[in-house]
């Protein structure tokens, strides 16, 4: 291993520059040499490398977003795109990639490896979706900037005695709904999965205000939508029938975006170390990830075919305590 590449891929998330500076740092005291990837793999396929030295990096530790930018890429689905992007990768001697992605991008970083080139993968997406890890890159930050929001709002709700439903992202999981419903005091979570019943909504906004509540705070993860509906839509009518007044907030990207915490720089640039590591060691096909605290190196066929899970232990906490 003379040469390795970096890239990320698929939608960006707060702690991935720490990730990339530490892949080239650390890279750099092994005596690699070491490329980046513009654009993830749409730049993979037209060739767009260029090498980074360890003043490329500096202060990108507290940027949000990816210095070397992400796309998501149709053509690399194709055959003929993974072809063409390891004859790429081939042209310049790279012998190793670190992908820095979500779910997707591991799965392309997936078939890069059974085609032969060595690859190792980093978890990093907002949405916690991705299984063997118990964190990925970006999302302790994404739950502070929802925090923010929720304590925001509850300040108004609780002015104008009204409810409020703040849609979050998190695609089809509902790790962020349910720890910020948890973190923020919602007095109701809905998660990807749960059917949500009109009367029972309407029972408990009527209750919550008759037990003195000030507001009734509704935290749902996009991914409870139906097909007709957004979650919030079809809450927000619910809430309606109970005779309270409701208002309505779409997060949406703003939770991607902002400086990284420093759960995230640490938790960033932890993995890019390992992922280094691991192509010193000969190892493809991996994702690094953590498991009680410490790295954790996971086959991805196994990371890929496993679902991701929500804590049980936040699942019991999270209906109590919102009485
Ligand atoms: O996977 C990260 C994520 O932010 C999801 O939470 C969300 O559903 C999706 O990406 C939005 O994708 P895009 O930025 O392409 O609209």
């Amino acid at each position: 291993m003379r040469r390795i590449a970096v890239l990320t891929s698929g939608g960006d998330a707060p702690g991935m520059n720490a990730c990339i500076r530490s892949v080239v740092r650390y890279g750099l005291a092994a005596g690699l040499q070491v490329y980046g990837v513009r654009q993830g793999y749409r730049g993979l396929i037209d060739n767009q490398i260029f090498p980074l030295d360890s003043r490329a990096v500096s202060g990108i530790l507290r940027a949000g977003g990816t210095i070397l930018m992400s796309a998501r890429s149709q053509e690399f689905h194709t055959e003929a795109g993974q072809c063409r992007a390891i004859e790429v990768l081939r042209g310049w001697d790279i012998d190793g990639l670190v992908v820095i992605g979500g779910d997707g991008s591991l799965r392309g970083a997936l078939e890069l490896h059974r085609k032969g080139f060595p690859v190792v993968g980093v978890p990093a997406s907002i949405d916690n979706d991705i299984a063997c890890t118990e964190m990925s890159i970006g999302v302790d930050t994404a739950l502070n900037t929802i925090l923010e929001a929720v304590d925001r709002i509850k300040d108004t709700a609780a002015a104008l005695q009204r409810a409020f439903v703040i849609e979050v992202m998190g695609r089809s999981h509902g790790y962020l709904a349910l720890m910020a419903g948890i973190a923020g005091g919602a007095e109701m979570v809905v998660l990807p999965g749960t059917q949500v019943d009109r009367d029972k909504v309407v029972d408990e906004v009527r209750s919550a205000f008759l037990r003195g509540k000030p507001h009734f705070i509704i935290v749902a993860a996009e991914g409870a939508s139906s097909a007709e509906k957004s979650i919030s839509q079809l809450l927000s009518e619910y809430v309606q029938a109970s005779g309270h007044e409701v208002r309505t907030t779409v997060l949406g990207h703003v939770q991607r975006g902002g400086s990284p915490t420093c759960y995230d720089r640490l938790l960033g640039t932890r993995l890019g170390a390992a992922a280094v590591d691991c192509l010193l060691k000969g190892k493809s096909g991996v994702m690094v990830g953590i498991q009680s605290g410490e790295i954790a190196v996971t086959d991805l066929e196994t990371v890929l075919s496993a679902a991701p899970e929500l804590s049980k232990e936040a699942l019991r906490l999270s209906e109590p305590l919102a009485h």
